[in-house]
């Protein structure tokens, strides 16, 4: 994916393009075949041209010859063994995090790793995303997935409980995406640096209610927001231009807020009003 050549050459991996359902990822190689319900073509006479071309298949079809793109990735290409967040929601955290090239990241739990790879993506070429997940197996899957798109050197998994972590480092910017968000935010807000955001990804109002609950307890978190994104795809059907007849009813909650630095004597006055 990062490969700046514009030539596929063997081994490089192309969305085969047919049209707005059938699209591919595969990585050609001599010898083998692409095959679809719209004809077939051997990768032989798909090596050495162009990103961009179009090919003709066996049942005179054409296939464009993209260059995949992460989102391609993330919704044709990357094994799921989890929920994963959607790009809807990706796009925004991502805005609101503020992160970007050299950034230092913590995340909990990384689960099949599409947050992560978007993350690793913004902070390439010097930052580094530290991600929690508590099942191996998960986050074996994160890391093969982050390595197909050559994005595994910005990212250290660590297969432990995000509650049990004794972070020394500081990040610019914490993402929770777990069951129940409001028993790390201890060490999240210990592992932030003043002022950094936190955002956290929730499926349900009730887990939003009481990560907010919590933060105001805490008494370490100010301009909590919450939103929730809808996103309308159009049928671009000439003469016909309309919303799609279906759309994603439902993904989850993103609640944001900032690291404050807790006054301590304010905190005991007031720890049932809170400053979330
Ligand atoms: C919904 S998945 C995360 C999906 C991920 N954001 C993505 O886009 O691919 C939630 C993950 O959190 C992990 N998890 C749950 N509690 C955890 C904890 N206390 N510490 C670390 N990981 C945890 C689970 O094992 C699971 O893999």
């Amino acid at each position: 994916m990062l490969s700046p050549s514009t030539t596929i050459e063997e081994g490089a991996e192309v969305l085969f393009f047919v049209d707005r359902r059938r699209r591919w990822i595969h990585r050609v190689r001599r010898g083998g075949v692409f095959g679809s319900d719209r004809g077939s073509i051997p990768y032989e006479n798909v090596i050495g041209r162009v990103f961009g071309e179009a090919v003709r298949l066996s049942l005179g079809f054409k296939a464009y010859l993209l260059r995949p793109l992460l989102i391609d990735y993330i919704e044709k290409g990357f094994e799921r063994r989890t929920q994963v967040i959607y790009p809807k929601d990706l796009g925004f955290m991502l805005i609101l995090s503020g992160i970007g090239p050299g950034s230092r990241v913590l995340e909990a739990g990384v689960g099949s790793g599409v947050l992560t790879a978007v993350l690793a993506n913004a902070v390439r070429p010097d930052g580094v995303v530290v991600g929690y997940e508590l099942r191996r197996e998960f986050a074996e899957v994160a890391m093969e997935n982050l390595r197909r798109v050559g994005l595994d050197r910005f990212v250290e998994i660590r297969v432990r409980d995000i509650r049990e972590a004794s972070l020394n480092e500081e990040f610019d910017a914490a993402f929770l995406d777990l069951p129940d968000p409001w028993t790390a935010l201890d060490v999240v807000y210990r592992a932030l640096k003043p002022s950094a955001p936190l955002l956290v990804f929730l499926p349900t109002v009730n887990q939003v209610e009481k990560t907010y609950a919590s933060m105001r307890r805490h008494g370490g978190f100010v301009d909590a927001r919450c939103f929730e994104i809808l996103l309308r795809e159009y049928q671009l059907v000439e003469g016909a231009l309309r919303p799609e007849t279906r759309m994603v009813g439902h993904t989850g909650y993103i609640l944001f807020a900032r690291k404050v630095v807790r006054d301590v004597r304010e905190q005991a006055s007031s720890s049932s009003s809170g400053t979330a």
